[in-house]
């Protein structure tokens, strides 16, 4: 597949690389692409372009940007640009506020997500939450002695769903489907808990696994 990935950061730079791991050809957006130079150099064949040309360039899309910008950044994608494309958001909708106790700020309410205010914004994106509930060395092919850790992903289109999970078994996860947009609500603060072992005890390396009987 083609992926254009929206955003320069870490969760940008590690699913880019993850991606071309895998075969697919990608295209990391930006709107400064001179601080991609080391990546794109570690990365061979690697396409940089602006937010806009990285969603032309995907068949599916990636955003990661910070969460209070995120409807920004699909502004400058270009919402006819992304329309009935699957969009996969790994945001997370931090605050500018600091922890409290290791306990991270959310601008939203546990009655709206932000992954919902992105699909009201475009209802014709086809948004699957993914990758918001690890760190991003963590994302790709992650080694644990316990097995394949679990992604928690949700979405309106099964048919994207369906596509995203693929790619989630190619990264070495398990896939757990729940259900419709609203369940963002629930997804989007797993990062609060997965961040407070890293903030109280400097621990970044773990991943969510839900046990079955
Ligand atoms: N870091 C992690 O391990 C991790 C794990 C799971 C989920 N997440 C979530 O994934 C998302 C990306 O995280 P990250 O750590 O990779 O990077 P980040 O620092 O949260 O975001 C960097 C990106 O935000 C864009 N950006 C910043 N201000 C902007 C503005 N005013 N308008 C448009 N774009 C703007 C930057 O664009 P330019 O490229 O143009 O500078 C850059 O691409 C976040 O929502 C985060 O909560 C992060």
């Amino acid at each position: 597949m083609n992926v254009g990935l929206i955003g320069s950061g870490p969760v940008a730079q590690s699913l880019g690389a993850g991606f071309l791991k895998h075969g697919h050809a990608v295209m990391l957006g930006t709107r400064d692409a001179a601080k991609l130079a080391p990546w794109r150099g570690q990365n061979a064949g690697a396409r940089i372009g602006s937010f806009a040309e990285a969603a032309a360039f995907g068949e599916i899309v990636v955003l990661a940007v910070k969460g209070d910008v995120a409807l920004d950044a699909l502004s400058l994608a270009g919402p006819s640009t992304l329309a009935g494309k699957i969009v996969v958001d790994t945001t997370n909708p931090i605050a500018a506020a600091p922890p409290v106790n290791g306990v991270l700020k959310f601008f939203t309410s546990l009655d709206d997500s932000l992954m919902e205010r992105l699909q009201r914004t475009y209802p014709s994106v086809r948004f699957v939450k993914a990758f918001s509930s690890v760190g991003n060395a963590k994302m790709v092919n992650p080694q644990y002695a316990a097995g394949r850790p679990t992604m928690f992903i949700c979405g309106n289109d099964a048919a994207a769903k369906q596509v995203v999970s693929g790619v989630l078994d190619q990264f070495g996860w398990e896939t757990l489907d729940l259900g419709a947009v609203e369940a963002a609500r629930a997804i989007e603060p797993l990062c609060m808990l997965w961040c407070i072992p890293g903030f109280l005890q400097n621990g970044w390396t773990h991943a969510f696994k839900l046990l079955r009987k």
